[in-house]
């Protein structure tokens, strides 16, 4: 799959990720219903729990710019190592509950097995997927 405009901003956002303990720069980009597209990356912390996914730092600028309507359609991630290789990065589970929540429609970009970058519907991501009633 050819690099979209939405994985040149996730590239772009690794580049402040702040990573000084597990070295991995990560870096995500989203797109909602209105066009817009939100960034974030990883923030680590000395004490580990505390430190946050770049995707959930995107999420939270989207909301921040959007309000409780905000719907996703479509994710993108990306990540370099200390060697600045790039490195496959499919969402982790917190992650994927929270992309389903606030875009259950949405694909999610990344690269996969073999260095192919992959486009995946959230909900093949997360089946049978937890969920409240709202
Ligand atoms: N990380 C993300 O930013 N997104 C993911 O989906 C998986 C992991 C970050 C968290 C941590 O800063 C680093 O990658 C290593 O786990």
């Amino acid at each position: 799959m050819t690099e979209s405009l939405l994985d040149a901003q996730a590239r772009q956002a690794l580049t402040s990720a702040y990573a000084p303990y597990s070295r991995l720069r990560v870096g995500a980009a989203v797109q909602s219903t209105t066009g817009h597209i939100y960034c974030g990356c990883n923030v680590e912390c000395a004490s580990f729990p505390i430190g946050g996914c770049a995707e959930r730092a995107a999420i939270a600028a989207a909301v921040l710019a959007e309000g409780p309507s905000l719907e996703l359609v479509e994710v993108s991630i990306c990540a370099l190592d200390d060697t600045d290789t790039e490195q496959m990065i499919p969402p982790c589970g917190a992650c994927r509950q929270l992309i389903l929540e606030l875009g259950p429609s949405a694909y999610v970009r990344f690269l996969g097995q073999g260095h192919l970058r992959l486009r995946m519907a959230i909900d093949t991501l997360l089946p049978q997927a937890f969920k409240l009633l709202r």
